[in-house]
């Protein structure tokens, strides 16, 4: 039985006090809180199996190596992916813009063309931009609907034999929005173009098998997770990461080196240049371990029961409308209040303990496509409880009654 009171016990800032009030954390969608036992597998690595990897040849090295290699078969396998498709990386971001730098520029060409949605975030966004700029590749986005929904024909429009690739998110940070990410990915392949799926999101939300969507690069990050910051992840086919060209210079991703010239190493290696995010990549296997005990079915199905706990509830709030209404979208509301700055709303709401983002949430055009330049989100994770939410709509209420007291001043 999925027991979120138990869970949440896991999560020791959970269980701290904000402002005098409960922590009710509703900011999961920028960065997963942690679970004790990512913690403990951190401090333990730290304490007695830390050094280099891939360097020394004694006890604490090997262990090290084995801790780090481990990581990455537990990643593989949470994606069914093969090991040598695995590349650790700094970030989601940091992963997306390997893809640009090395396969964008070796692939794209002038009269090529590269279609986005409209509702990627900057990371999936800016460095194909850059992309663009250097090689005379066009960017093209399909669109979303009003409600926030996928626009497949604006999609099938725009896909033509001269999209070369198509970068998609799993499920939009703004909207919730969950895009049909296996259909998308079929469809590129008609017109033979490569997809890369931008999972910060929807890792969380429900099953990735990369085998299955048949998606030919995937992004996602370690802190959302409910894994350490500081570690990303790219999965790549390997028959493209194997042609792609090294991504940073430097140690443990060479074969050969001699003052005048170098042999690269073979993928993953090729692109793990310098020391990586050890720790962190022993704790980001971890926290995976953590939710597949969960199991990501049971972590999905507690998610819909949330927002169908939320939402007819926050629709009671005069005033209160969902920026997003995708039918079956994830656990991300973000939303107006009566044209209360959102800003003002987040100040009041933090006061009961309550924690949400405000912003563009680092994906201003669509946040602008809906017509807004900034908007309260509040997101739900695997420890978010009905009281959380409780909470949340009590602190809205508040927030309204401030301002209708203001009014009444005037
Ligand atoms: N992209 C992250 C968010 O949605 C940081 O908040």
């Amino acid at each position: 039985m999925y027991d979120v009171y138990e869970i949440k016990k896991d999560f020791p800032e959970l269980m701290l006090n904000v402002n005098g009030k409960t922590n009710v954390f509703l900011d999961t969608a920028a960065s997963a809180q942690k679970p004790k036992a990512v913690l403990d597998k951190m401090m333990q690595f730290y304490c007695t199996h830390y050094s280099n990897v891939h360097r020394g040849s004694y006890y604490l090295s090997e262990q090290a190596t084995m801790d780090f290699e481990q990581a990455r078969t537990q990643v593989a396998a949470f994606i069914n992916a093969k090991e040598k498709e695995i590349v650790f990386t700094r970030s989601a971001t940091e992963s997306i813009n390997l893809v640009a730098a090395t396969w964008g520029m070796q692939n794209l060409h002038e009269n090529d063309e590269i279609l986005l949605s409209q509702a990627e975030h900057h990371a999936n966004l800016v460095p194909w931009q850059v992309v663009c700029n250097k090689t005379g590749c066009k960017l093209k986005f399909f669109k979303v609907n009003d409600d926030g929904s996928y626009n497949s024909e604006s999609f099938y429009r725009e896909l033509t034999s001269k999209t070369k690739l198509v970068g998609i998110t799993g499920m939009s940070n703004v909207l919730g929005t969950v895009f049909p990410i296996k259909e998308i990915t079929a469809a590129a392949h008609q017109v033979g173009a490569l997809c890369l799926v931008d999972a910060c999101q929807s890792i969380v939300h429900q099953p990735t098998d990369v085998k299955d969507i048949n998606c030919d690069f995937l992004a996602f990050s370690g802190h959302k997770v409910y894994g350490p910051t500081g570690i990303g992840v790219l999965y790549g086919k390997y028959e493209h990461l194997e042609k792609m060209p090294p991504y940073q210079m430097g140690g443990d991703m060479v074969k050969k080196v001699t003052y005048e010239h170098t042999d690269f190493a073979e993928p993953p290696a090729r692109f793990e240049a310098g020391t990586p995010a050890i720790a962190q990549a022993v704790g980001l296997g971890e926290a995976l371990c953590y939710m597949q005990k969960l199991g990501m079915k049971n972590i999905a199905a507690h998610e819909k029961m949330l927002m169908n706990y939320a939402l007819p509830k926050l629709y009671d709030i005069k005033g209160f409308k969902m920026i997003g209404t995708a039918p079956d979208k994830g656990g991300v509301i973000s939303f107006d209040l009566a044209n209360i700055h959102p800003q003002d709303i987040a100040f009041i709401l933090d006061k009961e303990g309550v924690a949400i983002r405000t912003g563009h949430h680092c994906a201003q055009p669509i946040v602008n496509r809906m017509g807004y330049t900034s908007l309260a989100r509040a997101s739900f994770g695997l420890y978010t409880t009905p009281e959380d939410i409780d909470a949340f709509i009590k602190a809205l209420n508040k927030v309204k009654d401030f301002f209708k007291k203001m009014e009444m001043n005037k």
